[in-house]
C-alpha cells in the first residue's frame, strides 16, 4: 500500500481541519496516510518511507510561522527528490504561506509537486461544506497521482 505523510502546522485548528479532510481524500483512493503536528517531529527520520509527503502552514504577518521555517530546515535533510507533494494552508486576506512552502518543495527538495500547486483556503471557506470538498479533492489528485 502507498503511504502518504501530512505534517502541519495549526494555532486555531483551520490548517488542522484542512489537513483532516486532504486525508480523508488521500485514503479514498486507498492511500495510507499519516498525520502529525510539525511538532511531533524531532527527527527527519520520523518522516522516512513515504511515498509522498504534503506540509501545511497558515499564514501569519504575511509568512509562514517560524516553526514551520524550522520544520523545513529538518526536512531538508531527508531525499525527497521525485518524491509527491503538495502544500496547503488556511489564511484570512493574504495566504503567503502555502505557496512559499510548495516553492521549497519543488525548487529546493526537488520533488514532483502537484499540477494543482499550493491549496489555500480561506478561513471561512474551512469551515463550509465546498471548503471541505476543495481538501478531498486535493487529497484525491494526490493519491491518483501516488498510483
Ligand atoms: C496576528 C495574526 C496575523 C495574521 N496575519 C495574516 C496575514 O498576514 N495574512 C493572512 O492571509 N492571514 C493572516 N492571519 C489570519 C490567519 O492566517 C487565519 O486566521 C488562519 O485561518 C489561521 O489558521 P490556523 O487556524 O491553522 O492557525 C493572521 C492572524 C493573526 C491572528
Amino acid at each position: 500500500m502507498k503511504k502518504a505523510l501530512i505534517c502541519y502546522a495549526s494555532r486555531t485548528g483551520k490548517t488542522e481541519k484542512m489537513a483532516k479532510y486532504i486525508a480523508e481524500g488521500l485514503r479514498m483512493k486507498g492511500i495510507d496516510v499519516d498525520i502529525k503536528k510539525i511538532s511531533e517531529i524531532e527527527s527527519e527520520k520520523q518522516m522516512e518511507g513515504f511515498d509522498a509527503y504534503i506540509f501545511g502552514c497558515p499564514t501569519y504577518h504575511r509568512d509562514m510561522t517560524a516553526g514551520m521555517k524550522t520544520f523545513l530546515f529538518l526536512a531538508e535533510k531527508l531525499n525527497m527528490v521525485g518524491k509527491i507533494g503538495g502544500a496547503f494552508g488556511s489564511y484570512t486576506h493574504s495566504g503567503e504561506s502555502a505557496p512559499m512552502i510548495f516553492d521549497t518543495m519543488q525548487f529546493v527538495y526537488k520533488m514532483d509537486m502537484t499540477d494543482l500547486g499550493a491549496l489555500s483556503l480561506k478561513e471561512a471557506v474551512v469551515d463550509s461544506g465546498d471548503g471541505a470538498k476543495a481538501c478531498q479533492d486535493y487529497g484525491k489528485a494526490i493519491g491518483e497521482k501516488i498510483q
